[in-house]
């Protein structure tokens, strides 16, 4: 198995890991005004990248659109699959990697992602995946974190605990950079406009920040099981309790501000 293949079983593994749960419903402005965005319409095929645990999908099979989601990580599709059946959503999920997506070429009128497809590692491959599966006059619409946004911040700072990228990967915050996202999209074709928001997330004591973070987020749990047998977890938890703490106000409370970039996207024709 090639690095980047290497990577990507781990970031399944990763993201696997976790429940999204709460995240997914402290990020539910920007999922709502994406939604409104792309104004779905009844019988619309749409894909969701990088579904996670579904909101965004079975949201948008809310329209009577015939949604599918696809993810990377096998226990986020098994949570999205369980999430449908509870809300009796018509959405289907499936495993899937925005580099190589299974839609046919033209086969789909919306093309989404949440906070998602920024994570695979070559972003040129992603974009070109994205703008494939379009059909002529097809809509697309991404959201992503500003490099200046907490959370960008967060990433930052957990990063180099982590396993190092492959070679060919970019940062994936390099997705909140119109002029790179401008770049990635080039070859394609696709008419791109930008809008800006900002999610405010819940006000938590700073306490509760780091253990749902630890306990909760994939990414951290995952490197919570490869870290403690080596004596290297502590190092990172440190940093994570430093970060917050950073971060919070006299009264030991946290209040996270994340600007994000929302990438639209028209397929020409
Ligand atoms: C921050 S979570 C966002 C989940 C969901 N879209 C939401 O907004 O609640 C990032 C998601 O991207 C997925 N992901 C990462 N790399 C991916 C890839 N190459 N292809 C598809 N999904 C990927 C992860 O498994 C994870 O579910």
């Amino acid at each position: 198995m090639d690095e980047l293949a290497r990577a990507k079983q781990g970031a399944a593994a990763a993201w696997s890991a976790g429940d999204f749960t709460r995240f997914a419903q402290m990020i539910s402005s920007s999922r709502g005004r994406l939604l409104e965005l792309l104004d779905i319409r009844p019988g619309e095929v749409v894909l969701d990248v990088g579904c996670g645990q579904g909101d965004l999908a079975i949201e948008a099979a809310a329209a009577r659109a015939s949604v599918t989601g696809v993810d990377i990580a096998p226990g986020m599709v098994a949570a999205a699959r369980r999430a449908a059946g509870a809300a009796g959503s018509s959405a289907r999920f499936a495993e899937g990697d925005a580099e190589d997506l299974a839609a046919e070429t033209a086969s789909v009128d919306v093309v989404m992602s949440s906070f998602a497809c920024m994570f695979a590692p070559r972003h040129d491959v992603t974009a070109g995946e994205l703008a494939r599966v379009l059909r002529p006059g097809g809509r697309m619409g991404v959201l992503t974190w500003d490099p200046g946004s907490d959370i960008a911040e967060f990433i930052r700072a957990t990063a180099p605990h982590l396993p190092p990228p492959p070679p060919a990967a970019q940062s994936p915050l390099l997705w909140g950079d119109e002029a790179h996202v401008r770049g990635i999209f080039a070859p394609t074709g696709l008419d791109l406009r930008f809008e800006r928001g900002t999610v405010t997330f819940p006000t938590k004591p700073v306490q509760e920040i780091i253990d749902v973070h630890i306990d909760e987020f994939g990414p951290l749990v995952a490197a919570r099981a490869m870290l403690e047998p080596q004596g290297r977890w502590q190092a990172l938890a440190d940093d994570v309790d430093a970060f917050f703490h950073g971060k919070a106000e006299a009264d030991e409370t946290v209040t996270f501000v994340s600007d994000y970039l929302v990438v639209l996207g028209t397929a020409p024709g």
